[in-house]
């Protein structure tokens, strides 16, 4: 038997955006879809859109099965759009099997998706060894002391490991004495197409992607 009610009525009439939704002119945008990013950024973070920076990423196992999961975004540059992971994780082991990913943020209070596809490139030694040694504390302990994604036996085992390795940070004579990681690892997604999905009251959403030509940006709308 199923007592749950169905999502269809569970749903009905929530609202997916607000009334109000910011104003997007696609015939006024910058040539780099990293600037108009940037921008869409800002006016998100004044509006104060929840982690804004978090970005869902998808990956391709070895079976072409696709994968996803939450990141924290931690760099947009002409480059690219960079997070930082374990290389042992399974998102890592994706990565290296096939160095590819798709990218997605979705804010609802602003009515707004950003899609990007592209290769991914793992940082060198010193640019994942800077970033692992700018994380808190317990972050750093939780990558050092369990491998993402192993099966965990309880919250108490947890709890243990990250305790032994806090120990082991006091221990030591001041931060730059800390140890770091070898897996932790910055990836950065090279875009070949940025698009930007600005919801429309009247759902005629506007489509806008870049696509990457080697030196520049064309730019295309697309049909909702
Ligand atoms: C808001 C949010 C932010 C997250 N940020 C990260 C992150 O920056 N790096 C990371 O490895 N996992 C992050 N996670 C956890 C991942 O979603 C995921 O559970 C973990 O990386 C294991 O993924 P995998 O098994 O596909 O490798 C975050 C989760 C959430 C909900």
């Amino acid at each position: 038997m199923n007592d749950h009610q169905s999502l269809r009525d569970l749903v009905h009439g929530v609202a997916v955006f607000p009334d109000e939704l910011p104003h997007f002119d696609p015939a006024a945008v910058p040539d780099s879809p990293v600037h108009l990013f940037h921008e869409w950024l800002a006016a998100a973070v004044d509006a104060a859109v929840m982690a804004p920076h978090s970005v869902t990423v998808a990956t391709v196992d070895r079976d072409g099965l696709p994968d996803a999961r939450v990141v924290i975004l931690k760099d947009v540059t002409e480059q690219g759009f960079s997070f930082a992971s374990s290389s042992d994780s399974p998102k890592g082991r994706q990565l290296q099997g096939s160095p590819a990913a798709a990218l997605a943020l979705f804010w609802p209070t602003m009515g707004r998706q950003i899609r990007i596809r592209g290769k991914v490139r793992p940082a060198g030694v010193e640019e994942n060894d800077a970033d692992f040694r700018r994380r808190h504390p317990v972050a750093r302990a939780l990558v050092l002391a369990g491998e993402q994604s192993s099966r965990l036996r309880d919250r108490e085992e947890l709890d243990a490991a990250v305790a032994a390795q806090l120990d082991r940070f006091d221990a030591l004579d001041g931060e730059a004495a800390a140890p770091g990681s070898a897996t932790w690892t910055v990836y950065t997604v090279v875009p070949d197409t940025v698009e930007f999905w600005q919801a429309d009251p009247e759902r005629r959403h506007l489509r806008l992607r870049y696509a990457s030509d080697g030196d520049g940006w064309s730019r295309a709308l697309l049909w909702p």
